[in-house]
């Protein structure tokens, strides 16, 4: 894989830099990573950076003369969890006077220097948009005796940036976007990740193709909000997803997560012309089931509106798989909003869904939104949602029973001798007996018991 050496910002000043000149053999990083995909995708771009800067991961914090945690503020005691992990490392600070202890992620950009200052083993702090000039961070931190704190957006420059999976197997993730723009009023990745900005379409095509050259066979369009993906030639998602369907050849592709506000005619068109490629599965988060909720959520859709999305979808792709998030105990949530939650959730049929209890957020309207749900009313629509949802989906998933599936096999099944698993277009894992040479080919399988996470059948 070609490999960009460092950043793509012009004040960068990494290239004439050197790695730590310390103990080179015993250069370990170890990165603790919390969150979403992206976060994931970040710590791999991290991994590679340090390996060119001749650090070697390594897999144990013990090991480690660099630790860095990638960290996630998206929901409950984010800042917390830093705190705690960092206190862990205690011990490994005292025995080792080299080791480094960074945060990078989405609670870095949130609280900056108030980490240093609140945990003095923290020598670094830097934010999603600095990763490429996390090397030259981690130097300063290894010559100055001081704290370094590097959290700044490029909220105007273009999102160039190329993919550095390391070991991308058969399937993996590519990232589209970052940021958002939508400034849904519950939510802090706006202020974490910066304005939205979109890959040139060109630059995303090329990562696919080399990826391919690598073996891979699936991906995953990444972004806070894909279908908001604009090129800079006016390529909008859908024809993005044309453009790589067309011109590659990847074998099938992903994304997430989209918004129902720009979930279009035209994708669903994609969806239902390309349906070899682009996957049967859709992640639309919903949030809530109700209009006036959703309104004070700035979510900008309707119930109505989004059941009409739903319906549009059907029409297009009556094979479709549909998931959703959900939040229940949003400010000011009442009883009957919430059974207005419950009622779409039966309409829609969701195979999988996540649910989360409000939770309040720095920076975030919602959080100054006077009337906060009490948590023993939170968790008990938590607990409905979720045995609502339960029953459902064992019901729903039972109509594969007797189809026959095609199966990008994966890996070998880890509690089976014998057996391979890999996922259906419509994203679900399904078993059947087989052997590893069938590792990266599309299989054909019939189902024999279906279950809300995974399939079981056999080979046809
Ligand atoms: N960009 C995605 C969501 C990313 S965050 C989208 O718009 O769909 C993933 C999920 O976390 C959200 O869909 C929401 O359900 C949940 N979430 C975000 N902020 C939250 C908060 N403050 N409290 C509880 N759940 C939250
Ligand atoms: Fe957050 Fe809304 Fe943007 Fe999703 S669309 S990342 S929930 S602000
Ligand atoms: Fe968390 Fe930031 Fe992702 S808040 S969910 S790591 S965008």
């Amino acid at each position: 894989m070609e490999i960009k050496p460092l950043g793509d910002h012009s004040n960068s000043s990494l290239e004439t830099q050197k790695a730590p000149s310390q103990n080179t053999q015993t250069n370990g990083v170890f990165i603790s990573t919390y969150g979403c995909q992206m976060n994931s995708n970040d710590s791999e771009r991290m991994y590679s950076l340090l390996e060119m800067a001749n650090f070697t991961p390594v897999n144990t914090p013990e090991q480690a003369n660099l630790i860095i945690i990638n960290s996630c503020s998206v929901r409950e005691k984010p800042v917390h969890k830093v705190y705690s992990e960092v206190g862990r490392y205690k011990k490994l600070k005292k025995k080792n006077p080299n080791l480094k202890i960074g945060v990078g992620g989405c609670v870095g950009q949130q609280e900056k220097s108030a980490l240093t200052k609140e945990q003095p083993l923290i020598d670094f702090v830097f934010g999603p948009d600095n990763i490429d000039e996390l090397p030259n961070i981690v130097q300063n931190a290894y010559s100055s005796d001081g704290k370094i704190i590097h959290a700044k957006f490029y909220n105007n420059e273009p999102y160039h940036i190329e993919n550095m999976v390391r070991n991308p197997g058969v399937s993996t993730f590519v990232n589209i976007t970052k940021g958002c723009d939508n400034f849904c009023t519950f939510c802090v990745v706006p202020f974490t990740r910066g304005r939205l900005r979109s890959r040139p379409a060109q630059d995303i095509l090329s990562d696919i193709e080399k990826l391919v050259d690598r073996g891979v066979k699936e991906v995953t369009l990444l972004g806070q909000n894909v279908n908001s993906y604009m090129g800079e030639c006016g390529t909008n998602f859908a024809q993005l997803l044309v453009l790589l369907a067309e011109k590659t050849n990847i074998l099938r592709i992903r994304y997430t997560t989209s918004h129902p506000k720009d979930f279009t005619e035209e994708l669903c068109q994609v969806h239902r012309d390309y349906k070899e490629k682009v996957c049967d599965y859709i992640h639309l988060p919903v949030q809530s089931g109700n209009s006036e909720v959703l309104h004070r959520m700035n979510r900008v859709y309707t119930r109505e509106d989004y059941l009409k999305k739903i319906e549009m979808i059907y029409k297009y792709v009556p094979s479709v798989s549909l998931s959703s998030d959900f939040i229940v105990g949003f400010p000011g949530e009442t009883e009957s909003q919430f059974l207005d939650t419950l009622s779409l959730i039966e309409k829609v049929k969701y195979e999988s869904l996540y649910a989360f209890k409000y939770s309040p957020r720095p920076f975030t309207k919602a959080a100054r939104f006077g009337d906060q749900v009490a948590e023993d009313v939170m968790q008990d629509r938590l607990d409905r949602l979720l045995q609502l949802h339960r029953a459902g989906s064992f019901q729903e998933c039972q109509k594969y029973v007797g189809d026959i599936v095609e199966v990008l096999v994966d890996k070998e099944d880890s509690q089976k001798p014998g057996y391979m698993t890999g996922r259906s277009s419509q994203n679900k894992i399904t078993h059947f007996e087989g052997s590893r040479d069938l590792i990266g080919q599309i299989v054909k399988v019939k189902i024999e018991q279906s279950h809300p996470q995974t399939l079981h059948g056999i080979r046809v």
